[in-house]
């Protein structure tokens, strides 16, 4: 990264003022920048041609109304002086003059991006701003993580017997959080986009607004929360939103990986100023399994009364439903709410749900993603083989539910990755897609009932779902 070819044709230093205006726009994605930027204009198709041209603008000059509008957008997003500084301006000026476009007290965060990407240090996660000799204390403020004790992961060496890798290690590893936020920002996997579309379609509708109106939470958990924080943001601005909303919130996320949940709780910290009234926050994490919450979980999460928990981003798809369901029925009580994302093979043919699904694991970032657990299998396992070629060899397979034990809920099917090792299978990750009406027959034998469904504007196969705890059943 430290010499960057330029174009003379397109935006001049793009590479760097791309991530720049991410991290102090508070984007997590080039949707989320395109999106934040656009505020104003709700359309979410020009939205799309802007993200479009937006990815070409390193060798293509952006020309029309719509990268006019966005460019002009951006001047005041980033807090330029709009009678001195213009679209134009931030095209051709070389990063040094950009940063210097910026407002006094933004650019040494600037600075701080581009250093970074000189010396090849991921700056994506705003872990890696936190200083080696301490803990960055925000705003004066520390945030507590809570630890909900609930046993150990197990060892790869463990899941390499077992002929299966437990999913939680793709996030345990100090660069998860990195490798994370490469992946969804990465072209080929849009599914993050898709998500957060669906949440903040979700939270625009009227079932919603009824919802929440009736069962006035003010405390919510994201359950496999960490590495979403601009889903974060959509839902706290939505019940920030609320007319019932007493003076706190209280927002908990909760993950497995210590990594994941810090870089979350930091974004959010760090860009609290895109969130109108984050003062009311109180922002907390819980370093929990999902899979295994018990009893002691629920009175505490329970002192403001009804809970909104949400389990985004497809999670529901890796581990075992039922075994989710039973853990998230110990922390909960009737009338919590539940946002719970899945994507779906709702009225898709099966030749279309083999190419599309396999295809979306099937290219160099999402290799790259489960490189670092490959890599610990291999070693585990003393092959001298090398990782490229043993990527290469990853096998992926759609398989419907009964055929593996990958799900529990009937009709659906499953991405299956495995590589073979000796001689055996193992599986390494598995992911997998729902018929909507069985993933709601499934949830409501834990007396889960939907409330509402949307599909994204961006795919209608990935959906969210809207779920209100009636009565426990089975
Ligand atoms: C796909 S990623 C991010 C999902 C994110 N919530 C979203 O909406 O995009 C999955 C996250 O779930 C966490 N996770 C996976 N299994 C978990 C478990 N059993 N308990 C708690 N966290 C878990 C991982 O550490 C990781 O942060």
């Amino acid at each position: 990264m430290s010499t960057r070819p330029q174009s003379e044709r397109g935006i001049r230093d793009w590479d760097w003022k791309l991530p720049v205006c991410r991290a102090l726009i508070g984007a997590f994605t080039d949707r989320d920048l395109v999106e934040e930027v656009l505020s104003r204009n709700k359309d979410s198709e020009m939205a799309g041609r802007v993200l479009d041209s937006l990815r070409k603008w390193r060798t293509h000059r952006p020309t029309g109304r719509d990268a006019k509008e966005f460019l002009e957008g951006l001047v005041g997003k980033l807090g330029c002086n709009e009678d001195t500084v213009t679209g134009a301006m931030l095209i051709d000026a070389p990063i040094d003059r950009f940063i210097g476009y910026l407002p006094p007290e933004r650019q040494q965060d600037a600075r701080d991006v581009v250093g970074d990407l000189r010396s090849n240090e991921p700056s994506s996660s705003p872990l890696s701003r936190v200083p080696s000799n301490g803990i960055r204390v925000l705003d004066g403020d520390l945030k507590p993580i809570w630890v909900h004790t609930t046993g150990p992961v197990e060892s790869v060496a463990t899941g390499l017997r077992a002929g299966k890798i437990d999913q939680r290690h793709y996030y345990l590893d100090p660069g998860s959080a990195n490798e994370w936020s490469a992946l969804v920002r990465a072209e080929a996997y849009p599914t993050y986009d898709h998500c957060k579309v669906a949440l903040q379609t979700l939270v625009d509708s009227e079932p919603w607004n009824r919802s929440v109106t009736s069962a006035r939470p003010s405390t919510a958990v994201m359950l496999t929360g960490g590495g979403a924080p601009t889903k974060d943001r959509v839902l706290l601005r939505s019940l920030l939103s609320q007319p019932y909303i007493p003076h706190r919130i209280h927002y908990y996320i909760v993950d497995i990986s210590v990594y994941m949940l810090l870089d979350s709780m930091l974004w959010l910290e760090q860009q609290s100023g895109t969130i109108d009234g984050f003062e009311k926050v109180n922002l907390e994490g819980i370093w929990a399994d999902v899979l295994k919450m018990t009893g002691r979980l629920k009175v505490p999460l329970h002192q403001n009364g009804n809970v909104i928990f949400g389990v985004t981003g497809g999670t529901i798809g890796n581990v075992s439903e039922a075994t989710f369901f039973n853990s998230l029925n110990r922390a909960s009580e009737n009338g919590d709410l539940l946002i719970l994302s899945a994507d779906t093979i709702d009225g898709l043919p099966s030749a279309t749900a083999q190419r599309t699904l396999i295809g979306k694991y099937n290219h160099p970032d999402f290799r790259r993603w489960i490189r670092p657990v490959v890599k610990a299998v291999l070693n585990e396992a003393g092959s001298t083989e090398s990782i490229d070629q043993v990527l290469d060899r990853v096998k992926i397979t759609l398989r419907p539910a009964g055929e593996t034990h990958a799900s529990d809920v009937t009709r659906s099917q499953s991405i299956i990755l495995t590589l073979e090792i000796a001689g055996k299978q193992i599986i390494l990750l598995t992911s997998t897609r729902y018929e909507s009406d069985q993933l709601v027959s499934y949830a409501a034998n834990f007396g889960w009932h939907r409330v509402h469904e949307v599909a994204s504007p961006l795919n209608v196969q990935y959906k969210q779902f809207l779920f209100r705890r009636e009565r426990v059943g089975i």
